[in-house]
């Protein structure tokens, strides 16, 4: 069944190459972003893998853990690493999820059928510090992803886990934010003083707080 936002992240237990885990247990309180790949030893992956260990800091920075997954081995995973390393700049610095029986990509639901084989296509889950889903996105196996996007994104909803405000097109931290329908202006006039925009009684700009 698909995951979608506001459900909880279905729970599971997993060896990965930091040992075995328990996703909640290892997650706790914190943000996390578990994403899937297709292969080790593929091209477009070892790319990923390699941005997301050099961007690492900006995920910590957040409080946002991050976990990959693909259907190989913990030892498949040690093994590419080095070449990640080599060619990136950078070994990964988080754990990569082993899940040769396919147990976590079919409760996330990462492979499809369609794609032409039982490797995960690119899945995307951000999960929030109340393990609910929020954030989902599915790439195609031949299509990088673009992590600064997904660092965007956890910089938007991590402003409305704090203000309840939300963020227009292409919005980039420190720029306008928007009052969503279910804040009154009055009540938003008061709260955001500073700042308060009313291009229509719909569309309602504040500075971002903080
Ligand atoms: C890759 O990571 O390069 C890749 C994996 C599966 C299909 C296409 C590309």
């Amino acid at each position: 069944m698909s995951i979608r936002l506001g459900d909880e992240a279905p729970n599971f237990k997993a060896d990965t190459t930091e040992g075995p885990i328990d996703f909640h247990d290892w997650k706790a309180d914190s943000w996390a972003i578990l994403f899937s790949h297709p292969k080790d030893y593929t091209p477009v992956c070892t790319t990923e893998l390699g941005f997301l260990a050099r961007s690492k800091d900006e995920f910590d920075r957040r409080n946002v853990k991050i976990i990959g997954l693909s259907v190989d081995s913990v030892e498949d995973h040690m093994g590419w690493a080095e070449d990640i390393a080599e060619t990136q700049g950078a070994a990964p610095n988080y754990p990569i999820i082993a899940d040769p029986d396919m147990a976590v990509s079919e409760l996330y639901d990462m492979i499809h059928p369609g794609e032409g084989d039982t490797s995960t296509v690119r899945s995307v889950f951000v999960v929030g510090p109340d393990n609910k889903v929020k954030l989902t996105i599915t790439y195609p196996k031949s299509t990088g992803r673009n992590f600064e996007e997904i660092l965007r994104v956890i910089d938007s909803l991590q402003v409305t886990a704090a203000t309840g405000l939300a963020t227009p097109v292409n919005w980039q931290p420190g720029e306008k934010v928007i009052v969503p329908p279910d804040i009154p202006s009055d009540e938003a006039r008061e709260r955001f003083s500073a700042g308060f925009e009313e291009k229509k009684p719909y569309l309602r700009y504040v500075d971002q707080p903080g």
